[in-house]
């Protein structure tokens, strides 16, 4: 049997404005919490036991999947008092593995949309011998990653977390947030401390000699970690860009939910979800958005690249493009917001307040 620790804590305050009840995980991507997409993928690779590491807004997971047993697995929940860091989390829930020593345990980050092969990844770790293995990508910024130099076999020459000069740029591969440890190195992350497995655990063993082992794809790959990254998501799972077992519909331009009331005339497109309840308004046209459950998008508005939260309401010809807008928010007719703008949960922004464009 395989089975898989998910990290789902942290500070996780990225989605804040539009989640201030809701951790990251749960929020809604192509018309279900995010996390289901990383659970039904791990099912459908054979992973039949994960343990949830959480640290913050515990309470609402457990609500939601429960044993599990909808998705065909055995589900567990951890909750940390403090944040323990991802090496400290992944220790503090060893004692729920049910592996033997030498029996591969799949890690993953909660917040990575991604295609994958996770079968290739545990097989790579299996024939390769390694105390670990990573999934590593390819970006064209490496910053704000951990990045992975590895040798012509594939080998792991060093890990360098978010390197801060020019001259510790030294790749373009990245550590993709999804790794096979060896059981029993598990066991050798100090208890009971918080501890970085990118800053602390991943260095020591490259300089104890342990063999850790990247497998480089070009398969799909995304970090959810702000909001212009979720809404994207969002809309590549509903393309079928980003695969995923839990999409609740066709693949397509666009996913409307049941009990959602579109206009004839409104124009989706773009990998555009529309949540249970929401309703768009004649005219309007939402591209490459999501507007979850209750909100509304009234007549003529033209949204696109946005995230609209839980019963928020859009006026009509407003104008949203890169925003996001928080659940219950109101956003008035006749608006204009654009580039990143985050209107906070609830608030309320009156009839053609704001506008980018010049007045004429
Ligand atoms: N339980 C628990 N407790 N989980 C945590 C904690 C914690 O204290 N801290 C972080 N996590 C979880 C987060 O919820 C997330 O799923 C994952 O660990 C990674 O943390 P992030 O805060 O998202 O890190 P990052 O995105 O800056 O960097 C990580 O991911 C990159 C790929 O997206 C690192 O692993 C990098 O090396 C990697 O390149
Ligand atoms: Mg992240």
């Amino acid at each position: 049997m395989t089975e898989a620790i998910l990290l789902v804590g942290g500070k996780g305050t990225r989605l804040r404005p539009l989640t201030v009840h809701t951790p990251k995980p749960m929020v809604p991507a192509a018309g279900v919490p995010f996390l289901t997409h990383q659970l039904a993928r791990a099912r459908a690779a054979g992973v039949e036991h994960i343990v949830l590491a959480t640290s913050y807004l515990a309470e609402v997971f457990e609500p939601y999947f429960g044993d599990g047993s909808a998705l065909g697995l055995h589900l567990e929940y951890v909750t940390e008092e403090e944040p323990l860091g991802t090496g400290g989390a992944i220790r503090n829930v060893a004692s729920r593995l049910r592996s033997g020593p030498d029996e591969p345990v799949l890690i993953f980050n909660g917040d990575i949309l991604t295609g994958l092969d996770i079968r290739a990844l545990v097989d790579t770790h299996e024939t390769s011998g390694a105390d670990v293995s990573l999934h590593l990508t390819r970006v064209d910024d490496p910053r704000a990653f951990g990045l992975v130099p590895t040798d012509a076999t594939g080998r792991v020459q060093a890990f360098l977390e978010k390197p801060q000069t020019p001259e510790e740029i030294v790749t373009d591969q990245i550590n993709a947030g999804a790794y096979v440890f060896r059981r029993s190195v598990i066991d050798t992350i100090p208890e009971g401390r918080p501890v970085s497995v990118e800053r602390e655990t991943f260095p020591q063993l490259l300089a104890a000699g342990a063999h850790l082992q990247g497998m480089v794809d070009s398969t799909y790959w995304l970090d959810l970690g702000t909001p212009q990254a979720f809404v994207r998501g969002s809309a590549d799972l509903v393309l079928g860009r980003a695969p995923s077992p839990a999409v609740p519909g066709r693949r397509g331009d666009r996913l409307v939910l049941p009990t959602a009331e579109v206009a004839p005339d409104a124009k989706l497109t773009g990998g555009t979800v529309v949540g249970a309840g929401a309703v768009i308004g004649a005219g309007a046209r939402v591209t490459g958005s999501a507007v979850l459950d209750g909100a509304v998008v009234e007549p003529g508005a033209v949204v696109t690249d946005s995230l609209i939260g839980a019963g928020a309401r859009i006026g009509a010809r407003t104008v949203l493009a890169g925003a996001v807008v928080g659940d219950g928010a109101r956003v008035g007719a006749d608006n204009e917001l654009r580039d990143g703008v985050r209107v906070w949960c609830g608030a309320q922004l009156p009839d053609g307040s704001v506008r980018f464009s010049s007045d004429q």
